[in-house]
């Protein structure tokens, strides 16, 4: 059986609730070299026509196939987390120590559509739902996520990596008038693998997901293939979204790239990204959880998705 299987069919089933407010203010995309840390999160306006024009998530269009899609991706992954419950609230699936909200976005090999999954999740997640969500790039080989929200390069989780005084909490951008939070690569590290292993990054990655048990953090992350950095993330997370390019990567290769993170965390799941569905473009077709051996929903939330 394949490891990835369509869930297409899911996709227009699917219905989460608010609409996004509008945002369509300019962004300065002059982007002076690095500046000295700030002590206050700053504010920004993120640039949803350029957004948009890339092909991202556009809270003004919540009908759009994309949209369509990330909603069908995002309650499975809710679900997953205890968003999402017969009762519409969140339930405590929480372990001690861990709040389950530490979500790692990775891939085979590079190109697959980390960059684009993290932030159109992120985006999707907090202006379509209001979660408070914390998008962080992780990906300190191919760090991309700032270029895409058109950011400039600022300190950021390496920075706290590499210094223990450095906390998180100062850092990053929150986005005017959402939920949504950024924190960037920050300064360049030259051994991540290393860094990712430390001792005070186990300690770091605790503190994010311990600062807001209801805060999702989407991570960015290098693809599993290229270096070791995702499968250290890994053991720090809660869910794996492993992206899948459709028609592209060698099923063998996707299995082996799998298999080492399941060996790590067990709660990893395959999306397929632009494959064809129809006569439309590139798209989301699936989202399945490759772990068999845990259930693949709770009780709950499978009779209320029986209901949808
Ligand atoms: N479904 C899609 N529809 C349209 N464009 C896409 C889609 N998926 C990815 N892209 C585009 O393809 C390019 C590669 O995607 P992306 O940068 O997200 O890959 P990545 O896995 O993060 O790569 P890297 O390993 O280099 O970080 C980007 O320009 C992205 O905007
Ligand atoms: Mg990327």
């Amino acid at each position: 059986m394949s490891i990835v299987e369509k869930a297409g069919a899911n996709v227009l089933k699917t219905n989460f609730g608010k609409k996004a407010k509008k945002k369509k203010d300019k962004l300065t995309d002059e982007t002076p070299d690095m500046p000295a840390p700030r002590q206050e999160r700053e504010i920004i306006e993120l640039d949803h026509q350029r957004l948009t024009a890339l092909g991202y998530f556009n809270p003004d269009a919540p009908s759009s196939q994309l949209a369509l899609e990330l909603r069908a991706v995002k309650r499975r992954l809710l679900r997953r987390l205890g968003y999402l419950r017969a009762s519409g609230a969140r339930q405590a699936l929480r372990t001690p120590g861990r709040q389950r909200n530490l979500i790692l976005v990775t891939s085979t090999r590079a190109g697959e559509g980390k960059t684009f999954t993290a932030i159109n999740l992120a985006l999707s997640l907090a202006l379509e739902d209001n979660i408070r969500t914390l998008l962080i790039d992780a990906d300190f080989a191919r760090p991309k996520v700032r270029a895409r929200l058109g950011l400039p390069a600022a300190p950021g989780l390496a920075d706290c990596l590499l210094d223990d005084a450095v906390d998180t909490a100062g850092l990053g951008w929150r986005v005017k008038d959402t939920t949504l939070e950024f924190l960037p690569e920050g300064a360049r590290a030259d051994r991540p693998s290393e860094l990712f292993a430390s001792a005070r990054s186990q300690r770091l990655w605790n503190d994010i997901a311990m600062a807001d048990p209801d805060r999702l953090v989407i991570v960015d992350a290098a693809p599993v293939l290229a270096t070791t950095d995702a499968v250290v993330l890994a053991k720090y997370v809660d869910e794996i979204v492993f992206v899948v390019e459709a028609n592209s990567t060698p099923e063998p290769a996707v299995a082996a790239a799998i298999d080492e993170l399941i060996d790590i965390n067990a709660n990893v799941s395959v999306m397929l990204n632009r494959c064809q569905i129809g006569a439309g473009g590139a798209h989301y077709g699936s989202y399945e959880y490759y772990d068999r051996a845990r259930p693949d929903e709770e009780p709950e939330a499978a009779e209320a998705s029986k209901k949808e």
